[in-house]
């Protein structure tokens, strides 16, 4: 966590998972997060839509933030099923999750949709968090960080900066396969991600966290998290129970860190 004196950020992304009964899931990871005291990361909470609302209530007056997994470009509109980036925050949510994988490969969202739902997002005072990633046969073409930094820089609306943005890299292969790249790759495409930052924005691009995300779990964080330029986690699996979640939020806090930073 090398450029950041930023504080780690670690967002939990529930996917389609989750009814009512999550909430007291949430609530212990309030808890647990409220137990560590001022040394804790911030930690995201990104449920499904539906509880978006419910969760924000319950966090309130806590550190725990809340946000959404996608939201479309429009303020409002004919747009039936979506939601927008104003919705989400008037449900108390504070961050979108945008250009997840699951939705550029199932929903056919491309760089620059990506761009405009970040740009929403920044309309409407949200945190996002912009996801890019390479797939398993990019990687094996040798195309990682050509396909990342191409995403970065299409992906990016004008105007990001490290309070209003965040980047995830997430390699597709790794998402919920309990495969993660070796260490040495995740500082390369790190690197080179924040190489690509810093040359389009300046100092604002050296102070954009850059989230690690694709199978982290309570074993691996860790290490993860201290690898140079890794300045948070985005977590799928992992962030469902309470348990696990906060053994990953532990491991971004600087002392429980590895020693590799
Ligand atoms: P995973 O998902 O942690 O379950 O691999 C990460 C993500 O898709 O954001």
């Amino acid at each position: 966590m090398t450029t950041t004196s930023i504080r780690p950020l670690v967002a939990g992304n529930w996917k389609m998972n989750g009814l009512s009964d999550a909430l007291g899931e949430a609530e212990a990871i309030r808890d647990g997060v409220a137990a560590l005291g001022g040394r804790a990361p911030s930690v995201l909470i990104c449920p499904p839509a539906t509880l978006v609302a419910a969760l924000a209530a319950r966090m309130e007056r806590s550190a725990l933030r809340v946000g959404a997994q996608d939201c479309h470009w429009e303020p409002s509109g004919a747009y039936t099923g979506d939601i927008s980036a104003e919705m989400i925050r008037n449900a108390g949510g504070t961050a979108v999750i945008v250009g997840h994988s699951e939705r550029r490969a199932g929903h056919g969202e491309l760089d620059r949709i990506v761009r405009t739902k970040a740009a929403a997002a920044h309309r409407a005072s949200l945190l996002a968090i912009v996801c890019v990633g390479e797939t398993k046969g990019q990687r094996e073409a040798g195309l990682t960080l050509d396909v990342v930094r191409r995403q970065v820089v299409a992906s990016l609306p004008e105007g990001a900066t490290a309070e209003n943005t965040a980047i995830a890299y997430e390699p597709v292969w790794a998402i919920g396969t309990g495969l993660i790249p070796s260490l040495t790759d995740v500082i390369e495409v790190h690197a080179a991600i924040r190489r690509e930052l810093a040359s389009r924005l300046g100092e604002t691009g050296r102070r954009i966290a850059i989230l690690y995300g694709g199978s982290v779990n309570p074993g691996n964080a860790g290490e993860l998290l201290s690898l140079p330029e890794v300045g948070g986690a985005l977590v799928g699996g992992a962030s469902l129970r309470a348990e696990d979640f906060l053994a990953v939020i532990r491991a971004a806090m600087p002392e429980t860190g590895s020693a590799l930073a």
